[in-house]
């Protein structure tokens, strides 16, 4: 049975609660997945690993570079191949990235020192942008890199002091879970996926996506912003990490030859 487990799939979830618990849920009711969830929360990491089925945490901060790469060491050793990495470990945050210093008479102080294990909203944009550009050349390397977009969905992330910063507007926890195993699986049985708009992405070219996830169910591909013009494209294009990696791999061969 475990090689069956170790041929077929092997996620490592990011989290004890919320969206990555829902997708561990989903997963661990089907017999060849063996699930790993990371989590700074000792106490729920545990309760979860004890409730699903084949499933193992490993009690780490993943901001902690040494202790995050040990869990991935454990839980790929474990198994011997990692299938699905589900990375969403994150806090809302209570300051904002953004809040100047408070003047103090004439002095001028610089803003105050964030909190980086709980900056959230303000980084996304970077994750996605991140996203975008690491799934081309993993891509080449049989890896498929997507991103979601949930709207506000709730779990234990939303308290109600973050209630009060928001309408109360949901997305359905399971419409979350649900597209993302989707996108593990290749769509709807493996036929690719269409969104809100009818725009159809097929099985082979589900790399790169990312999917907002509206609190009506809808689902939207969402692109990247076009280049102004021909130049920008050619010099922000050749920056691109897939070009460089391109560009890289033509210098290796040229030196090998
Ligand atoms: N809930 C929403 O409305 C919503 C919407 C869009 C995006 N998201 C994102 O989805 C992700 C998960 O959110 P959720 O709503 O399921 O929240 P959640 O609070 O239910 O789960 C977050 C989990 O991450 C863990 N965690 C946080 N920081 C960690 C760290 N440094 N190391 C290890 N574990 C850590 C927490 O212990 C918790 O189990 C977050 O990144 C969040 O920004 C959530």
């Amino acid at each position: 049975m475990s090689r069956f487990i170790c041929a077929d799939a092997y996620p490592i979830i990011h989290r004890a609660h919320g969206i990555g618990l829902s997708i561990a849920k989903r997963l661990s009711s089907r017999a060849d997945w063996t699930i790993h969830i990371i989590d700074i929360n000792e106490e729920g990491g545990k309760e979860v690993a004890n409730d699903l089925p084949r499933t193992t945490f490993h009690h780490a901060n993943v901001t902690n570079y040494k202790r995050l790469s040990t869990a991935f060491q454990n839980a790929f050793q474990a198994q011997g191949q990692l299938d699905f990495i589900f990375a969403n470990a994150g806090f809302f945050e209570r300051g904002s990235f953004y809040s100047p210093q408070p003047a103090e008479g004439e002095a001028v102080s610089p803003p105050p020192e964030p909190e980086m294990i709980t900056i959230d909203l303000s980084l996304k944009d970077g994750a996605l942008g991140l996203m975008r550009n690491i799934a081309k050349p993993f891509r080449a390397d049989g890896i498929r890199v997507n991103a979601i977009c949930p709207g506000v969905t709730r779990t234990s992330l939303i308290d109600d002091q973050v209630l009060d910063r928001f309408p109360q507007i949901f997305v359905e926890l399971e419409r979350v879970s649900e597209t993302v195993v989707q996108l593990v699986d290749g769509g709807e049985k493996g036929q690719g996926m269409t969104d809100a708009w009818g725009t159809h992405v097929p099985s082979a070219k589900m790399f790169g996506l990312a999917v907002e996830i509206s609190d009506n169910g809808n689902r939207y591909f969402r692109d990247q912003h076009d280049f102004a013009d021909e130049g920008m494209k050619t010099v922000f294009g050749s920056v691109d990490l897939s070009g460089n990696m391109e560009n890289i791999l033509k210098d290796e061969a040229n030196s090998i030859a």
